[in-house]
């Protein structure tokens, strides 16, 4: 394919925006996939999917089209994550085109999530194309809607296309619209291959499956390439394009987007952002913009049945080949005997992570609340990395704690307005600024520690807000904070895993909130149990836990043979997922509870 003739772009939207139906409709309008094939292959990837115990998304698509002009242009669409723990992904991806569709709901608005990355798209120069989707519900503003993203977004909108993917309305103007307004790429073929990955995944057969965007050069099957960063080199067994399902072709040239295998053995050596140059004749500089992606959030996962520490670590071994980003090292702890410290992107990377642990591998885990990672300089001028507050220096061994803040971006109905201020200020949040987009719709900007977002904050400001508010935030550095650790102890005996870090204004507060939450979480034994939060030697709050059995069969006053049951019953079930600590058994929830203490 000629160089001119060829459209890269991406579509940016929020979650439930239409991404995914415009995406089908395009393939579909084009002929790319038929309605039939489009219902046969999604099966066909569910059933591989639980096949290999691998998600197959269609993360690239290629497309013909023939142009009003009479002209057939190529048009590759990559798909870009939508979610802030995935940024860095979301940033190749868009890397790897030339124009964006900005879909927007007609009936909402602009939200949080579409705004980061509309930004994002602009840093890369992207030609970013309005899109007002869902036209054909009757609460649709397309006007208003068009005046927000003008205000906010400071993008021409009088030209923006009115469509409805679900009924096929604005398809045709789409495509014609990315011809004439998203720029051919540059033509760059006499160039030394240079190639940006984009993502990848792993396949049990070939090995990984990189995607790629060619930006100079070309590649043909059977080339010894060289990945610039990881600095291996592979002969290219399988080379072709997605169009959208795997088609081999025998060379790729610049401006086109494709995979390759060639007997990767692991996604973490062919990571996304990386460049794929050859061998023979490299590039002397690599694609700007390569980062390897450091893990944000830190927990311990502890085995219930110490028996399965060996499948646990099977299995991490296993998501580790396709997932880079993931970060595990074994771990002892003395209340919760062999696990793992594992490293996430952020929360949400977390829990896809647990789940399939826990679904695809049937392991019984127990999971401590996650932690940010802090930077501490000793009274020796050392710095350490600290992701596990029971390693916490103490105070006579450490100089000052910093912790990383975020700039943290809410998009909300005006009407929530007070009650999101109040959330960001017991968060430890500093207000920024507040700007009133359109009538009605207003952005808050805070600052604040990642720690008080990586608790149940998401879930706050979504029950504030009705659903209505959306937010994104960004890493800005870390910053030195009066912090102390919290110790737990049960018992007598300090738990590590439910030791926390909190700064020391909250301490008093967190200490009382978390005693009483783990006398509701943690059963009743025969025998009292004090639940103590310290600082240091120090007692801050303290709770019992009165003894058991005679209190609850009491209650049943030897009559009713089948309450007495239903009641031992209750009482077996909440023996699930306990880890005995000393002779208490711990529920995994209490390992939670500071997370869930507002
Ligand atoms: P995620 O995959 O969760 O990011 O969502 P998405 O942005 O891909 O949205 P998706 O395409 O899954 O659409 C979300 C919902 O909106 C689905 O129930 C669609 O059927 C519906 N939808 C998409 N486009 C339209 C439209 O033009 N009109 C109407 N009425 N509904 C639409």
């Amino acid at each position: 394919v000629p160089v001119h003739r060829i459209r890269n772009f991406s579509i940016i939207a929020h979650i439930d925006h239409g991404k995914s139906t415009l995406a089908d409709r395009l393939l579909q309008e084009t002929g790319t996939v038929t309605a039939r094939d489009m219902k046969e292959q999604f099966l066909d990837n569910m059933e591989l999917e639980r096949e290999r115990g691998i998600t197959i998304k269609l993360q690239a698509a290629r497309m013909a089209y023939t142009a009003k002009d009479g002209e057939e242009y190529v048009l590759n669409l990559i798909d870009t994550p939508g979610h802030v723990d995935f940024s860095y992904e979301v940033s190749r991806s868009l890397a790897a085109c030339e124009g964006a569709l900005l879909v927007v709901d007609a009936s909402q608005g602009v939200e949080a999530q579409t705004l980061a990355n509309v930004y994002l798209a602009m840093e890369h120069d992207l030609e970013v194309i309005p899109v007002l989707n869902k036209i054909d519900l009757p609460g649709a503003e397309p006007d208003r809607v068009k005046q927000e993203i003008e205000e906010i977004v400071g993008l021409d909108c009088s030209q923006a296309i009115l469509a409805s993917a679900k009924e096929g309305i604005g398809v045709p103007e789409i495509l014609e619209e990315i011809v004439h307004l998203v720029p051919p790429p540059p033509d760059t073929i006499d160039q030394p291959l240079r190639a940006l990955i984009f993502d990848s995944y792993y396949d049990a057969y070939r090995g990984v499956i990189v995607y790629f965007r060619v930006m100079d050069g070309r590649l043909k099957k059977g080339d010894r390439i060289r990945l610039m960063a990881s600095r291996k080199e592979y002969d290219i067994d399988e080379l072709g394009v997605l169009s959208p399902t795997q088609v081999q072709v025998n060379d790729l040239h610049a401006g086109e987007v494709g995979y390759l295998a060639a007997s990767i053995k692991a996604v973490e050596d062919a990571r996304v952002g990386d460049t794929i140059t050859l061998s023979q004749k490299p590039a002397t500089e690599a694609l700007p913009g390569y980062v390897e992606a450091k893990p944000m959030v830190f927990c311990g996962m502890f085995p219930t049945d110490a028996d399965q520490f060996a499948d646990l670590r099977d299995a991490l071994e296993k998501l580790k080949l396709n997932d880079a980003s993931l970060n595990y090292e074994p771990e002892t702890s003395s209340a919760m005997g062999f696990g793992f410290r594992c490293g996430f992107l952020g929360l949400l990377h977390m829990e896809i992570v647990q789940e399939r642990l826990e679904r695809e591998y049937n392991l019984d885990l127990i999971i401590t609340a996650p932690s940010v990672v802090y930077r501490v300089t000793t009274i020796k001028g050392e710095v350490v990395y600290i992701d596990n507050p029971s390693k916490l220096p103490s105070p006579q061994e450490r100089e000052k704690i910093e912790e990383p803040y975020v700039k943290l971006d809410i998009i909300t109905p005006e009407t929530y307005v007070g009650t999101l201020m109040e959330l960001c200020q017991t968060r430890r949040g500093i207000f920024k600024d507040m700007k009133y987009l359109t009538p009605g719709r207003t952005t808050l900007i805070y600052e604040m520690p990642l720690a008080e977002v990586v608790t149940d904050f998401f879930d706050q400001m979504k029950s504030r807000s009705r659903g209505y508010a959306s937010m994104e935030y960004q890493l800005i550095g870390d910053r030195e904070n009066a912090l102390v650790r919290l110790d737990i102890l049960i018992n007598g005996d300090p738990v590590d895993p439910l030791a926390t870090i909190v700064h020391r204004d909250k301490a008093y507060g967190v200490g009382r909130a978390l005693t009483e939450k783990l006398k509701e979480l943690i059963p009743r034994h025969q025998f009292k149990i004090p639940i103590q939060a310290a600082i240091g030697s120090k007692v801050i709050a303290s709770e019992h836990i009165s003894a058991i059995r005679k209190d609850v069969l009491a209650k049943c006053y030897g009559g009713d043979i089948s309450r007495k049951k239903k009641l031992l019953q209750k009482q077996a079930k909440g023996k699930k997922r306990m880890k005995a600590i000393g002779t208490v058994d711990v529920p995994q929830e209490a390992f939670m509870a500071v997370l869930r203490l507002s």
